[in-house]
């Protein structure tokens, strides 16, 4: 099963690939948490992000479809959940054409529609799990031990992209460059559109509704 998750920053896109992992134990690949992880890591690749990732711009394409190409082609039988990638037209058509050279393609794409004033305030209230990428919130989905990760118990942590002035940038970079990715898949097949403006758990419950009727097909 390979699934497309778009959705503008603050969505839930982190959110619920979590939860679609536990329930079809396909692979999260998130090109913002490998990132950070390269960023943590001190590798090159992150260290020329940074300054992208800090204001808000997106890393160049190449850079991306590099190194998502090379997370893809070690993705378990299983399958995959893609997060934050594509996020450029050009970014969508390289993977297309990446997945048809192997004789595949995405099964399903869901877009995770969201007002932006919900962002905000989703945004400045989220605490991140540097070590295992958990997603909670202060108030929405707090953890079970203030400012502790629930899984591995390590402090959890502000990300330096959320500030409200980063955040504002991200928006209009999503408006500006992600967006027409929808219009992308929109063009070639189905786009399953999602109201993320519930709480989480409406959310996922829509959300597994879509995409069993991929797996039983
Ligand atoms: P990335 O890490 O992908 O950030 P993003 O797309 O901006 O998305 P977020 O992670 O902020 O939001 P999310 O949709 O995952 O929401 P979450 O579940 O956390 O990218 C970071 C940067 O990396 C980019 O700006 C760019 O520079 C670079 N980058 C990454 N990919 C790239 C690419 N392909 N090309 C170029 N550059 C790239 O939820 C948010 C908060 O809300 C949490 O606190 C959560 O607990 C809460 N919440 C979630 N769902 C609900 C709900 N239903 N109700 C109430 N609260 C909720
Ligand atoms: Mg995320």
């Amino acid at each position: 099963m390979r699934i497309v998750l778009l959705g503008a920053p603050g969505a839930g896109k982190g959110t619920q690939c979590k939860r679609i992992v536990e329930r079809y134990g396909v692979q999260h690949l998130s090109s913002g948490d490998i990132l950070r992880r390269e960023r943590a890591e001190g590798t090159q690749l992150g260290a020329k992000a940074q300054s992208y990732m800090d204001s808000g711009r997106l890393v160049p394409d190449e850079l991306i479809v590099e190194m998502m190409g090379g997370a893809i082609a070690k993705a378990p039988q299983a399958g995959y959940v893609l997060d934050g990638f594509p996020r450029t037209v050009n970014q969508a058509k390289e993977l297309n054409s990446t997945l048809a050279s192997d004789g595949s393609g995405i099964d399903a794409v869901v877009n995770l529609k969201i007002d932006d004033k919900v962002i905000l305030e989703r945004m400045t209230g989220r605490r991140s799990c540097p070590k295992c990428g958990a997603v909670y919130h202060i108030k929405n989905l707090k953890p079970k031990i203030e400012g502790k990760c629930d899984k591995d118990g390590a402090d959890l942590v502000v990300r330096p992209d959320d500030e409200p002035q980063v955040v504002k940038e991200r928006l209009a970079t999503y408006q500006a460059q992600t967006k027409p990715v929808v219009g992308y898949y929109k063009k070639s097949g189905r786009v399953l559109e999602l109201d993320a403006g519930k709480n989480a758990d409406a959310v996922s419950a829509k959300l597994f509704e879509m995409l069993d009727n991929f797996v039983s097909d």
